[in-house]
This record gives structure tokens, C-alpha cells and sequence, in this order.
């Protein structure tokens, strides 16, 4: 097994790329495979922010600087696929103040980090039911859209407003209505179809998906998608979880091996 790369901390920040930031990256390229897709829940926004005297929404803004961190770590270190679980069907159910503040935030982040991704070579996506989403949501999301659209370093998926069980119904209900309209049979019905009907059609399955906060639990996030996807689970909240610790859960996954079902290679 390789060695860790991560014995001694380095402290980063999430502005300037330090050399010490350069050299362990370096060093995890050289080390293994770096996933292409990486998922994560970003959970412990509250929880970070209650467990220092301040409110929640804080706690969720916090949340962006890691977003932003994370984002262009992954970049620099070739992930071809980030997608990020920014906000479930289930989270519509928080009390309202929290969502109207959520939502909020994500305009002013838009707003602000569009032409950041753009510079940074990153393609913006979003899957989701994203009509629910306000106006000014819908409209700051096709606006980043666009201007990236021609990017091909990274893709950034953000899953907003995303169930799993609704991405997967809304799929069922448009092959039945294929199969009504006489265009489709049963038996054309194949994994590859059921993959190409969901949202994220066109993404392949994430390779490495990673929960902060602790909680062993996918909470509706991509449930087809991570049939054999490797998974990293850490304690820290997600505004403490920062390019060190994605570098951990990237080294965590080189460690792995990976069978999908099989023998292992004995030879
Ligand atoms: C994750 O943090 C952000 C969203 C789900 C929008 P939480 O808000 O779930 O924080 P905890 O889990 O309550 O600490
Ligand atoms: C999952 O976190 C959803 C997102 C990170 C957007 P939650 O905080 O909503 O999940 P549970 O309630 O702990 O399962
Ligand atoms: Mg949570």
C-alpha cells in the first residue's frame, strides 16, 4: 500500500494556491487514480454554526467558502465531475425563514462565483426540480449557465431541489408514457435506458461520493447512480471540510480496491 501523503497538517487557505497546497497535490496525482466524478453531501452547516453560538443560516455561509475550496481543488487536481447535494426535495420542509434564507444564498453565490467558475475553466450544471426554485434562483442558474457552457475543464453539478425517488419517478413516468404512445416496448427496457432517463444522463456514476457530519446515510442523493460507488464518511462539518481533508478522502478511495462484484485479481 502507498504511503499517506497527509501525516503533517498544511494550512490552506481558499484563496491563494500555496506551494506546500501545489506539492500535495502533486504528490496525490502521482500517488493513484484521481477519481473523475466526486459527490458530496455537504451536511453540518447548522451543526458547525450551533456549536459556535451562531445561527444556522451562518453556518451556511460558511458553507460556500468550503464549496469554493473544494471546487477548485478538485479542478486543479483533474476531477473531470464535481457534484455537490446543495438541496433536497425533503429540505422544502425546514421552516420557512431557513429556506428563504437557502435561497437567498444560492442568488448571491451565483451572482457572485459565475465568473469565477468561468475563469476557472468549470462548466456550471444543475439537476433537480428546478422550478421550484424562485425566480431569481431559475434565472442567476441559466445565467451561469451560459456563460460557462463552453467550459470543459471540470463540470460542477449542483443537485438543488433533488430526490433521488422524484428523479426516479419522473423517469418511470416518462418511459410509461413512451410505452403509451405505442414507442416504446417492455422489453427495450434496459439499465442503459433507465440511466438515460434520469437527470443525470450524460454524467457517469460518481466514483467516490463523500458525506461530511458523520451521518451513514445517502438521504436520497443520487440512489441508482452510487450502486458502486466508493464511499468516504468524515466527522467534520462541512464549513470545516476543506481541500486537506477532501486530499484524505481522495487518497482513502487510491487505497481502495474496487471489484464490482467480482474475484479479486489474484495474479
Ligand atoms: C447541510 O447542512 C446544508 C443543507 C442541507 C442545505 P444542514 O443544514 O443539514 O446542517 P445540520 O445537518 O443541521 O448540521
Ligand atoms: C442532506 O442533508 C441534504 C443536503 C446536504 C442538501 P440533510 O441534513 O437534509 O439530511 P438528513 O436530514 O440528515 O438525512
Ligand atoms: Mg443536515
Amino acid at each position: 500500500m502507498a504511503t499517506p501523503l497527509l501525516d503533517t497538517p498544511v494550512q490552506l487557505t481558499s484563496v491563494a494556491q500555496t506551494d506546500a497546497d501545489r506539492a500535495l497535490q502533486g504528490a496525490l496525482k502521482a500517488r493513484g487514480p484521481i477519481p473523475g466524478h466526486i459527490a458530496c453531501i455537504m451536511d453540518g452547516n447548522g451543526r458547525w454554526a450551533r456549536q459556535r453560538g451562531k445561527t444556522r443560516v451562518k453556518g451556511h455561509h460558511e458553507g460556500v467558502i468550503s464549496v469554493r475550496d473544494i471546487t477548485e481543488a478538485c479542478a486543479q487536481i483533474g476531477v473531470e465531475h464535481l457534484t455537490l447535494y446543495t438541496f433536497s426535495t425533503e429540505n422544502w420542509h425546514r421552516p420557512a425563514a431557513e429556506v428563504t434564507a437557502l435561497m437567498e444564498l444560492l442568488v448571491r453565490t451565483l451572482r457572485k462565483e459565475a465568473e469565477r467558475l468561468h475563469k476557472n475553466g468549470i462548466r456550471l450544471h444543475a439537476i433537480g426540480d428546478l422550478e421550484r426554485l424562485p425566480p431569481r434562483g431559475q434565472r442567476e442558474l441559466r445565467e451561469a449557465f451560459d456563460l460557462t457552457a463552453g467550459n470543459d475543464r471540470m463540470t460542477l453539478t449542483l443537485a438543488l431541489s433533488y430526490g433521488s425517488r422524484w428523479e426516479i419517478t419522473e423517469a418511470v413516468r416518462s418511459l410509461v408514457a413512451e410505452a403509451q404512445a405505442g414507442r416504446l416496448d417492455a422489453a427495450d427496457v434496459t439499465e442503459e435506458l433507465v440511466t438515460e432517463s434520469l437527470l443525470t444522463r450524460g454524467l457517469p456514476d460518481p466514483d467516490l461520493l463523500v458525506r461530511t457530519a458523520g451521518e451513514m446515510r445517502l438521504s436520497n442523493f443520487l440512489l441508482w447512480q452510487v450502486a458502486y460507488t466508493e464511499l468516504f464518511v468524515t466527522d467534520l462539518m462541512w464549513p470545516a471540510f476543506r481541500r486537506e481533508e477532501l486530499y484524505r478522502a481522495v487518497q482513502s478511495y487510491q487505497d481502495r480496491e474496487r471489484r464490482y462484484g467480482r474475484v479479486a485479481d489474484e495474479s
